[in-house]
């Protein structure tokens, strides 16, 4: 099959409905990381959607809708603190999970008996809901353990001749996945950190759980259990007070005639002088916009792309941190 990357208007918003009401699956932008989606009552959309990415059947979906779309027709809105979260960051890239009614098929939430719901503030992606009018389930557009697209090329890359279509909506500015928040109980429960922090749900619920410990993602050793998000060249990573030693690997890859990049925060770019470089940006927002990104051009110059990491986990760092780790580590 031939994939087709087409601009966001009213030709090929109208082509892709075509395409999902006959139980197909095309690329979409959203606000954080592009989205493989499909119709989320449509079971064999779900089926080629795991298929596409080669992704572990007891990884459950996460239902797109539309910004004017009834909650109360895909799940049971148990915890009044939720309707406070809908108001402050719905659209957005909050995922919430809830007991599920059963609408979304079983097939996308691998048999469980809740539902990830969540609203994409982009305006392309938003159009797209409205026309087709059903929840569209979607996972990040790349293969399974692949780094998430940010662009229409980047999914292209992963994807091209396994779907027929890609809207581009251009580059993704959120740039790593929604925060994914169970609100079944009675205090939320962050499952996957991300835009929306801890610190933004506690300001506005009072209270906030996160569920993944940080320091047993220290002492995991890399890629064990959980590969993630990697880039297909060698990666590395280091402290911010390793830098000396990044400089030594970086200079032992160069005599093997190999070609390092050092990828980093803008801060530390005066300590790598002379050297290959991605560089993330200066703030919390830049680095999660910029990370994605940055891997998937560091997989294609670089033979070893090595990673400084930020050293802090407050705020957004969070999100960012345990990417980084996944991704390089
Ligand atoms: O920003 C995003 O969330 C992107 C864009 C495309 O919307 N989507 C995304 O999907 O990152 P995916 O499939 O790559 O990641 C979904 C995450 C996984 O960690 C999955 O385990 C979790 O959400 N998840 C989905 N449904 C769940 C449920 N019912 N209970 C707990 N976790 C769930
Ligand atoms: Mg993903």
């Amino acid at each position: 099959m031939e994939t087709f990357i087409k601009k966001i208007d009213r030709k090929s918003i109208k082509e892709s409905v075509k395409i999902l009401n006959e139980n197909g699956v095309i690329g979409m932008p959203t606000e954080t990381v592009y989205g493989l989606a499909g119709i989320g009552t449509d079971s064999q959309a779900v089926k080629k959607i795991f298929e596409i990415k080669g992704r572990p059947s007891d990884n459950p979906l996460i239902a797109h809708v539309h910004k004017k779309f009834d909650l109360n027709k895909l799940v049971y809105v148990d915890q009044p603190y939720v309707y406070k979260l809908i108001k402050k960051f719905m659209p957005g890239p909050l995922t919430l999970v809830f007991r599920s009614r059963g609408v979304v098929v079983k097939e996308a939430v691998c048999g469980g008996d809740t539902l990830a719901v969540r609203m994409p503030s982009h305006k392309g992606c938003q159009r797209l809901l409205k026309a087709v009018g059903l929840p569209l389930v979607a996972p990040s557009a790349n293969l399974s353990k692949h780094t998430s697209p940010v662009t229409a090329e980047h999914v292209f890359n992963d994807l091209n001749g396994k779907i027929p279509l890609i809207l581009d909506g251009g580059k993704c500015s959120g740039g790593i996945e929604s925060t994914v928040l169970d609100v079944t109980e009675k205090t939320p429960r962050i499952l996957r950190a991300g835009l929306v922090t801890r610190e933004m749900i506690e300001h506005v619920v009072g209270c906030c759980e996160i569920a993944e410990h940080k320091q047993t993602d220290k002492v995991k050793s890399p890629g064990v259990k959980y590969r993630h998000y990697r880039p297909r060249c060698e990666t590395a990573l280091f402290g911010k007070t390793q830098t000396d030693k990044a400089i030594e690997l970086y200079l032992e890859k160069e005599k093997q005639g190999l070609t390092p990049y050092i990828m980093c925060s803008d801060d530390l770019k005066d300590l790598f002088k002379d050297k290959n470089l991605l560089l993330l940006g200066s703030t919390g927002s830049e680095i999660a916009s910029n990370l994605y990104d940055k891997l998937l051009e560091g997989e294609k110059k670089a033979d070893i792309i090595i990673a400084i990491s930020f050293d802090r986990e407050d705020g957004v760092y969070l999100g960012i941190t345990n990417r980084l780790r996944k991704s390089c580590g």
